[in-house]
């Protein structure tokens, strides 16, 4: 071992140590120097250590005060304990520090753009900066933990899958176009110039190519390229645990993925999840809550008021109506009289709700024309609309709402997926501007600041108090599963059917007969299911066609052609009819899970090098500009 290697990590030293010496390798934090004292807190993976340079020692102590931040050094020196006082309850090496006798500076650096010392949300560098210089932000503990924590899920998974006889097969990257709804990145080709390979959106027809050739566990944590609008939930570039199975029903597939949801989350977050999930049918998720991925950790159900509207004097619902539209209303329980906690004025003033107004904007977000709404006052029915009610009408729609004095009701009546999208999207506003449910990182946050406090307290008695760690509980988590997803779904700007999963997906046997006519395409379920948790879609799949013909018959409900589909997926359809075995599977969005894991909502801080909202990697520069030569060979020419 080379002198200045290091034979303890900066996050392992203890009282235990006290008297030894040791030497530390790592970067240097933060400096401070107090009249004869310098104090380095030297930072690594594993934690940090504060070394002290004492001014007895002159060249090593002025040595000590020009360490600049980020440096990389090896130090020697005396573990011995802090004084009294100045012990740190925070971090693990917290009762002691090293007495340096040697410093060797193993790398200086000039001022870097930013600090990576922790800051509070709030103060974090902008994020294209932290992104420009990804490998700095890389330094910050809380994305060490996070990284670790991704890690973790990881080898979880693998754990969980090997012992359940999985076998975990690589698919390529340079392969066919694999539809799933987005764009595909292409890449062309050298050697057959004028022709592309296709980055995998999914390994979709690999994994069920994998089990036509008899491998009926298969498992891969793999990475999946998609060419779609970026969300704060959506990468380009992402990562799923992608499983298939032959000789399974759904019932086996929802099962193995519960268990292993519920290990994830005991392994990496401590908490029991109770299984089996919930379950909705696709239905009953859209219609009582105007989504596919349901948020239930507060209520504010969607309920159709469409026969008591049609009775009514409101033409613009009368009309909705007619066209075959539908009517629906939120009951916001307390709405009209709740109370801003700061300014005490109403949280939903009558001007709030007019035309322009807070709720009416997020429904004409979702093209809604407006937003009816009336209150409870006492028993009285106010409001917008109220005058278009007759009394017997009033007394029927708050029967149906459950309405008591001091409630709010919401109302949109418009084609049902105007209506669903708006009030979907207006329960999701309420609840977290009401508050209704807490996530548990802004549990943790208040958790976190009541500790401080207490250790604070307790310094200033020169006393230790050591704080107490927030655990996440299993109701901060809402697992469920969504299921009898419709078959397709009406592409209004193609004007043609779309797979509502992906082409692969096998109708439900009892709706098999409604392939055969156009007219009954929509009443076809297919046999794909959604997990769901806390509002977000962490995981689709379906039990697949395993059967050519009506493979090739849904390609043609889809658009294609026997040549075209022939000439796209030949393989597959042929693959299918050389034995293939009843089967299905699933793939899980890892990044999605480790988000929710690490309590961000931001899918960028779990992703060591993530692309912006604009799908660029500003540290290298990607997507950038390459050689005419380049170009040239592969015979690509730019307009
Ligand atoms: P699907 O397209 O539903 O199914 O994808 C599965 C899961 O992957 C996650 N996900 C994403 N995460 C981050 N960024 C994205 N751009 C992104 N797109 C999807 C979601 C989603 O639930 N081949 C099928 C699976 C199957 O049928 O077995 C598929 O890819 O959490
Ligand atoms: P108007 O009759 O146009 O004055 O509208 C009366 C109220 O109904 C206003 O609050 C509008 O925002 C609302 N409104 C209009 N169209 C709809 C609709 N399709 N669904 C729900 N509310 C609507």
């Amino acid at each position: 071992m080379a002198e200045w290697q290091r034979t303890h990590t900066c996050g392992a030293l203890r009282a235990e140590h006290v008297g030894q010496t040791v030497t530390l390798n790592g970067w240097v934090l933060i400096t401070r120097t107090y009249g004869n004292q310098v104090f380095v807190d030297l930072r690594d993976r594993y934690g940090l250590t504060q070394v002290v340079f004492e001014s007895d020692a002159v060249d090593l102590f002025r040595e000590g005060k020009e360490l600049g931040r980020e440096w990389v050094v090896s130090i020697t020196g005396l573990v011995r304990n802090r004084v009294a006082g100045a012990e740190r309850t925070d971090i693990a090496t917290g009762t002691i520090e090293v007495e340096a006798k040697t410093l060797r500076v193993l790398n200086a650096c000039p001022p870097l753009p930013f600090s990576v010392t922790e800051f509070p949300d709030e103060e974090l560098p902008n994020e294209d900066l932290r992104l420009q210089y990804r490998y700095l932000d890389l330094r910050r503990r809380s994305i060490q933990r996070v990284l670790t924590q991704r890690h973790k899920v990881c080898k979880t998974i693998r754990d969980y899958m090997d012992a359940k006889n999985f076998l975990e097969i690589e698919t390529p990257l340079l392969g066919k176009s694999t539809p799933e709804g987005a764009r595909d990145y292409l890449v062309p080709s050298r050697v057959f110039n004028g022709e592309f390979f296709a980055l995998p959106q999914s390994p979709q027809l690999y994994k069920q190519l994998l089990m036509i050739s008899g491998y009926d566990r298969y498992f891969q944590i793999a990475r999946c390229l998609r060419d779609e609008d970026l969300r704060a939930d959506r990468q380009p570039e992402f990562t799923q645990l992608d499983v298939e199975m032959s000789f399974v029903e759904r019932e086996d597939i929802l099962s193995i993925m519960e268990e292993l949801s519920a290990d994830i989350f005991d392994k990496c977050l401590g908490v029991k999840i109770p299984t089996p999930f919930p379950r909705l049918s696709y239905a009953e998720a859209m219609s009582k809550y105007g989504s596919d991925k349901p948020d239930l950790r507060f209520g504010l159900e969607i309920v159709d008021i469409g026969d008591i509207a049609k009775e009514s004097e409101f033409t613009v619902f009368k009309a909705a109506l007619e066209a075959g539209g539908v009517a629906r209303a939120i009951n916001v329980k307390g709405g009209a009289s709740i109370q801003d906690p700061k300014t005490k004025a109403p949280l939903f003033s009558n001007t709030a709700l007019k035309p322009g107004g807070e709720l009416p904007k997020v429904a004409e977000t979702y093209k809604a024309k407006g937003l009816a709404w009336m209150k409870a006052e006492g028993d009285k029915l106010t409001g917008s609309i109220e005058k278009f009610f007759s009394d017997d009408l009033k007394a029927k729609l708050k029967e149906r709402l459950g309405v008591q004095p001091g409630d709010l009701l919401l109302f949109i009546a418009d084609k049902e997926s105007i209506v669903c999208d708006a009030l979907g999207a207006l329960r999701i506003h309420l609840a977290s501007k009401m508050k209704l449910y807490r996530n548990w990182w802004d549990e943790k946050a208040d958790h976190d600041e009541a500790e401080k406090k207490k250790v604070d307290a307790a310094k200033k008695k020169k006393e230790t108090y050591t704080p107490v760690v927030f655990q996440p509980r299993p109701e901060h988590f809402n697992f469920l599963w969504v299921l009898d997803f419709p078959m397709f779904g009406w592409d209004e700007e193609e004007k043609k059917f779309a797979a509502m999963h992906h082409p692969f997906t096998a109708p439900m046997d009892e709706d098999l007969q409604f392939l055969a006519q156009d007219a009954d395409l929509g009443k076809v379920r297919a046999k794909a299911y959604d997990m769901v948790l806390n509002g977000y879609e962490v995981g689709g799949g379906s039990i697949r066609i395993h059967r050519q013909d009506v493979q090739s018959r849904v390609f043609q409900i889809l658009g294609m052609e026997a040549e075209d589909a022939q000439a796209r997926f030949g393989f597959l359809l042929d693959a299918l009819k050389s034995g293939a075995p009843p089967h299905g599977g699933i793939a899980l969005g890892l990044d999605r899970w480790c988000m929710i894991l690490a309590g961000t909502t931001n899918i960028r801080d779990v992703i060591a090098f993530p692309k912006n909202q604009r799908a660029r990697d500003l540290m290298t520069g990607a997507p950038a500009t390459v050689d005419a030569r380049q170009l040239k060979e592969l015979g690509v020419k730019l307009s």
